[in-house]
Formats: C-alpha cells, sequence, structure tokens
C-alpha cells in the first residue's frame, strides 16, 4: 500500500500547517521506536525543534561528517541540507544508506560554485602561473559545496575544512603549497587568512563571471589566497552597525559571530566560531552575561532558551532564517520514517562512485588533520 504524502498541495492556513505538523510529530514518535538501531537520524544545529528533537546526534557540520563516518545503522536521515547528506554517503559504508527528508534542502552558499566553473579557474590559473598547478596552489573546499567539488579537491591533492577546522586546515595547505585556491566562501577564507597573518592585498577575490576571475597576472601571482567570490546569505545579513549598536546599549555585552559573517562584523566582535563553538561558549560563560549571537535563529532561540540564567539575542533585528534548513519539517521526517518502516526508501542521497572516490579522500583528509 502507498503512503500518501501529507504535504499540503495548496498552501495550507497557518493552523491547519500547526495541526498537521502535530499529527506528523505524534507519528514520529509511534514509528521512531519500531525502526531502532537499523535508522539513526542525524540533525544539524540550524534544524527547527520540532525536527532536531529527535536526532540522535545533534552537531555541526564538523561533527556531523565525523559521525557519519561511524555510524553503524543501515539508514540515515539527515536532517540538514544537501552537501552534508551527501558527505554522508561519501564517508559511510556503500551498503548504507542516506536519506534528506526534503530533497529541495540546499544551500545556497554552495550552489555559489560548480564544477565547471572551478575547472575554467584552474586552466586559468594554470594559463596564468605557468606548469601544473598542483605544484603551487592547494585547492581547499568548504563543506559547503558539491560533492564533485570535493572530488575535484581530493585529486588534486587537497581536503575539506568547516567553519569548526579551516585555521587547521589552511596551516596544512600552507606547509604543502605556496598558495590556495578557497571556495566557495569567499569571507571563512579571509576571516581565517586574516587570523593567520595574511595581508589583505594577497587575498585576492575570484570573480567567476569575468575571465580570469577579473584579476590582472600580477594579482594572480602575488597571491596567497585565491577566494571564490561566493557567500552566505544568512550571514551577510550581520552587518557591524548592529555590533555597534549592542555595544552603545549594553556596553557588557559579548558578540559572538559564525566565520561566514563578513570581515568587518568578525573584526568587532569578541569570539567567532562554529555553530558548536557558539552553543560550547555560551553554555560555559558565567551566570548574568549578555550575548549577542551573529547566527542562524533557530540555533540562536535554541541556546537562548537553554541559558535563562543569560541574556542571549540575535546581533540583528532581522530574522536572519536558513530557508533551506528550515525547509525540514516534521512532516517530511515522519513520510520517510513511515516509508522505510513499510520497506520503502525514498529520497535516498546517492553520490556516483568516481565522484565518490575522489571526494573521500578530501573529506579523509580533513578528518585526519589534527583540530
Ligand atoms: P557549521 O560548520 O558551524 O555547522 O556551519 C555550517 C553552515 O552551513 C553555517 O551556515
Ligand atoms: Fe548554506 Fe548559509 Fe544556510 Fe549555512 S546558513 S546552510 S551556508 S545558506
Amino acid at each position: 500500500m502507498a503512503v500518501e504524502l501529507t504535504i499540503p498541495v495548496v498552501m495550507a492556513d497557518d493552523e491547519t500547517l500547526v495541526q498537521q505538523e502535530a499529527v506528523a510529530i505524534e507519528k514520529i514518535k509511534r514509528i521512531r521506536p519500531l525502526l531502532g538501531d537499523e535508522v539513526v537520524i542525524l540533525g544539524h544545529h540550524y534544524q527547527r525543534d520540532e525536527v532536531v528533537q529527535f536526532a540522535d546526534f545533534q552537531g555541526d557540520s564538523y561533527q556531523l561528517s565525523q559521525e557519519g563516518s561511524r555510524v553503524r545503522a543501515k539508514y540515515i536521515v539527515f536532517a540538514g541540507v544537501h552537501f552534508m547528506a551527501e558527505s554522508a554517503v561519501v564517508l559511510g559504508r556503500e551498503d548504507q544508506v542516506v536519506m534528506l527528508p526534503n530533497m529541495q534542502a540546499g544551500c545556497s552558499m554552495a550552489d555559489m560554485a560548480n564544477l565547471e566553473q572551478v575547472l575554467t579557474a584552474w586552466a586559468e590559473l594554470e594559463d596564468v602561473l605557468g606548469g601544473d598547478p598542483t605544484a603551487q596552489i592547494m585547492p581547499i573546499t568548504y563543506m559547503n559545496s558539491a560533492a564533485d567539488l570535493k572530488a575535484f579537491v581530493g585529486e588534486r591533492g587537497g581536503a575539506v575544512c568547516t567553519s569548526s577546522n579551516a585555521r587547521g586546515v589552511l596551516e596544512w595547505a600552507f606547509a604543502r603549497r605556496e598558495k590556495v585556491f578557497f571556495f566557495p566562501d569567499q569571507h571563512l577564507g579571509r576571516n581565517t587568512g586574516k587570523q593567520m597573518g595574511i595581508p589583505l592585498e594577497q587575498m585576492v577575490l575570484w570573480n567567476p563571471f569575468k575571465p580570469y576571475g577579473g584579476l590582472t597576472d600580477d594579482e594572480i601571482r602575488n597571491a596567497r589566497v585565491i577566494l571564490w567570490r561566493g557567500h552566505c546569505s544568512v550571514h551577510q545579513q550581520f552587518r557591524p552597525e548592529h555590533v555597534d549598536l549592542w555595544r552603545k546599549h549594553h556596553p557588557d555585552v559579548n558578540v559572538m559571530v559564525h566565520p561566514e559573517c563578513a570581515m568587518e562584523v568578525v573584526d568587532k566582535a569578541d569570539y567567532v566560531g562554529s555553530t558548536a563553538a557558539i552553543v560550547t561558549q555560551i553554555e560555559h560563560a558565567p551566570a548574568g552575561s549578555k550575548w549577542a549571537v551573529g547566527t542562524e535563529v533557530h540555533l540562536v532561540n535554541r541556546v537562548k532558551q537553554r541559558n535563562p540564567d543569560k541574556m542571549v539575542e540575535l546581533l540583528s533585528p532581522f530574522s536572519c532564517l536558513c530557508s533551506t534548513m528550515y525547509r525540514i519539517s516534521p512532516i517530511d521526517l515522519a513520510n520517510v520514517l513511515e516509508n522505510l518502516q513499510q520497506g520503502r526508501v525514498i529520497n535516498q542521497i546517492t553520490v556516483p562512485v568516481a565522484v565518490r572516490h575522489g571526494a573521500k579522500l578530501s573529506l579523509d583528509r580533513m578528518l585526519a588533520i589534527p583540530k
């Protein structure tokens, strides 16, 4: 018997949707125990409470990839975005099945670089620098990228990085080659390079829509870091003026931001770190301390709820919602689990064998680099 999709075809009014989600939550509570150890649910910190409450493991993208490589269960339900589920496929066993509850849950930053553009850039860099680029340039891709870009990097001796280990990965890269080609997030690359003392003039911006990235030969030759012109639409909403405003009204506030924020914001912050670092930092802060946090709103709200003895607020007055993370609803999760219980796999994420091999090289290298 086919399981009916419970996703509303017409826009439901809020009340109907809340009721449907409440039904889905009850369904998950009923079905989840029946699936036992055969299934593991992994959840990213940006997921809604209604979804992440069912995660067997919750973490940042580094922790989730580490966990993904250790999971013994046959079925992994990934409450996160597409590139995270792909990485779980690459790091998992071949007989494991990874599912994304909503196939529309992508990442707009990951979509800002594709293989064709990166291959063009690599050929242009080769043209300017002469000789084999792998002798001079280490390609590093942020975790927020498609599996074929991870394979591109892996096949050229490079590694993946996340927001929690970018510095370690860049140090590893510079110990081996003189330049780094970093994609797709310019901000994580720039913030990390600056932290390492690399002058701004040696970090150039590669515009994939212009020949040779819009750079002169000299700019390419003198660069130590070539940054792809990509960004996160959520984190770019945080502005340095928001930090100023918080400090004006609360001189004792601590500002903590995610490294996907622009350099001007990171420079003004007291702390910078991944989603997991934000959770830990505030959890261990003294009672009564005040925090203005620059990252996705669901995580900030959760940290606020879990730390009632502290003041925790979103750094920006705007909502700063990751709309793609938000696409995964309890209705989607119930749908995947219900189908699984009835012996059907839906929304499976797959990675072609050749891509999988290359992507595993770059992910394994990342996991081997000490944090
Ligand atoms: P983390 O590495 O902190 O999990 O961040 C992932 C991400 O997509 C942030 O926007
Ligand atoms: Fe992608 Fe930004 Fe959403 Fe993170 S917050 S998943 S980088 S769009």
